[in-house]
């Protein structure tokens, strides 16, 4: 591998939820080798992430996938600096088997060990494709498991403006993608179907949380649709999976976009970003470019691959955790509910 003596490479490893994921990240930003094995044809006979079979499926792939990170980096394990690996939040099993992986080489192979916050790799991954960018800035954080507005202040310190009080943007996605037949996983096919509907063809509601400006609440936009499907059904109208498709989607970006461009005004942002699966949602980007566009805010936004779950936002993540002299002890353990900014 090519590395000069004061270059920092660390292999990351990233299990939390259905990607076995590992990676190779020179000085956080240059990205030596990525391998994502995705689970998802697994859990879509079931419609959604089965836990005890992402576990089981996380044990078989995880050596095979790191092999590969190592190879296609042309690393050896003498050239590395450091194990990472995401220790939450996720699925306690599937977390589990990335820590136990990575503390059995940091140990084997006398590295120093860091465990990541999920969330932060996923805001780190926006450092990857973007070398001038650094916090402080604002961004959007939409996964299938979190909604937050937060402050990156500077490298590993995050205030979080807003959350979701319910259901997390994809967690609706993947709902409402059951309720009109599309199955899983939904944000990828609502977006597809969109492209073909009429956004404004249903008006649902853009809910809105009324003792928090920043907060998100989304579980009342998803029974607004399963209402209006059960309407459709009773009056014997044709549900119109497309135009519904596209009026929930259209609906979900107007909130995100809308609570994000409120903070961006508060908090006189000059650079927002976004991040998590969501994130890769064209449509999304396009909306907060423009809105960026029109405050003069920089925007940035990770390619699609490095939106969704993978082990380069880990090393990205891990990199600056390394600067900061942040180690993690034998006792690492996978944490399901971390919160960002607690170790
Ligand atoms: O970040 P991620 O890969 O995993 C979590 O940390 O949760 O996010 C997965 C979520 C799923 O809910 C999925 O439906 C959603 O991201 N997603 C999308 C798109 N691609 C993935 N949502 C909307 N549009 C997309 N293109
Ligand atoms: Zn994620």
């Amino acid at each position: 591998m090519q590395k000069n003596s004061e270059d920092i490479a660390i292999l990351a490893i990233e299990s939390s939820c259905d990607e076995t994921a590992a990676a190779v990240v020179v000085n956080g930003r240059d990205v030596r080798s990525n391998v994502i094995s995705s689970q998802i044809d697994l859990h879509t006979l079931y419609g959604g992430v089965v836990p005890e079979i992402a576990s089981r499926k996380h044990i078989e792939k995880i050596n095979q996938v790191i092999a590969e990170a190592m190879q296609e980096a042309e690393a050896g394990w003498e050239e590395l600096d450091a194990i990472a690996v995401t220790y939450g939040p996720g699925l306690v099993g599937a977390l589990l088997v990335g820590v136990a992986e990575a503390k059995a080489i940091s140990y084997a192979r006398k590295l120093p060990l860091i465990g990541v916050h999920h969330i932060e790799g996923h805001i780190s991954a926006n450092y990857i494709e973007n070398k001038e960018l650094k916090p402080p800035f604002l961004c959007l954080v939409v996964s299938g498991g979190h909604t937050h507005l937060v402050n990156v202040a500077d490298y590993g310190k995050y205030e979080i403006l807003g959350r979701t009080r319910d259901d997390a943007a994809g967690e609706a996605f993947d709902k409402v993608a059951r309720a009109i037949g599309l199955g899983y996983p939904g944000g990828p096919k609502i977006e597809r179907v969109s492209k073909i509907g009429n956004p404004h063809a249903v008006e649902f509601p853009r809910p809105k949380v009324a003792d928090d400006a920043y907060d998100f609440s989304f579980s009342g936009l998803k029974s607004a649709v399963l209402n209006y499907i059960n309407g459709c059904n009773m009056k014997n109208i044709p549900v119109v999976q497309e135009d519904v498709a596209a009026s929930f989607q259209k609906a979900v970006i107007d909130v995100l976009v809308g609570n994000a461009m409120h903070a961006a005004g508060q908090y006189h942002a000059t650079k927002f970003a976004i991040a998590g699966g969501v994130a890769s949602n064209g449509t999304l980007r396009e909306a907060m470019k423009q809105a960026c566009e029109e405050r003069n805010i920089a925007f940035y936004h990770p390619s699609p691959i490095l939106c969704t779950d993978n082990a380069a936002m880990i090393g990205a993540a891990a990199y600056y955790d390394y600067k900061a002299g942040i180690r993690s002890g034998w006792d690492l353990n996978a944490v399901p509910n971390l919160k960002l900014g607690e170790r």
